[in-house]
């Protein structure tokens, strides 16, 4: 079953939206089960920390609450410290998820990836550690 985590995170998410103006952003999808996760972060360009983050998520429980407690772990952070956030730790802050659903946390590292990568491509800067995300569900 689900932990207290992830139905508070699930029936209360956090920085639901989107972000005008958003320094990067980033679109992944599950293609087993069509779900899709859009995540927004916007950059002190001098400092590089991510100063605020949003998501939209067209997607199941579990996938909800991952984008919501992944948007809290990486405001604040560098963008190079950001890029290190795995669905392990993600999962670890939600207190786990069943065994089923443990797919739908690689959305959320994924997303997070993606929207560092279109940063990272915008401004022709080197983030170590990034992976070239091929499923972009950009539309
Ligand atoms: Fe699709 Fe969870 S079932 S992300």
């Amino acid at each position: 079953m689900y932990s207290d985590k992830v139905i508070d995170h699930f029936e209360n998410p956090r920085n639901v939206g989107e972000i005008k103006n958003a320094s990067g952003i980033g679109t992944v999808g599950n293609p087993k089960c069509g779900d899709v996760m859009r995540m927004y972060i916007l950059v002190d360009d001098n400092t590089k920390i991510i100063k605020d983050c949003k998501f939209k998520t067209f997607g199941c429980a579990a996938a909800i609450a991952t984008s919501s407690i992944a948007t809290e772990m990486v405001i604040g952070k560098t963008i190079y410290e950001a890029v290190k956030i795995t669905n392990r730790a993600v999962l670890d802050a939600l207190d786990g998820l069943p065994d089923t659903k443990i797919h739908c946390s690689l959305l959320a590292e994924e997303a997070i990836n993606a929207a560092l990568l279109d940063y990272s491509k915008k401004k022709g800067i080197v983030i170590e550690g990034l992976k070239d995300i091929k499923c972009d569900f950009r539309g």
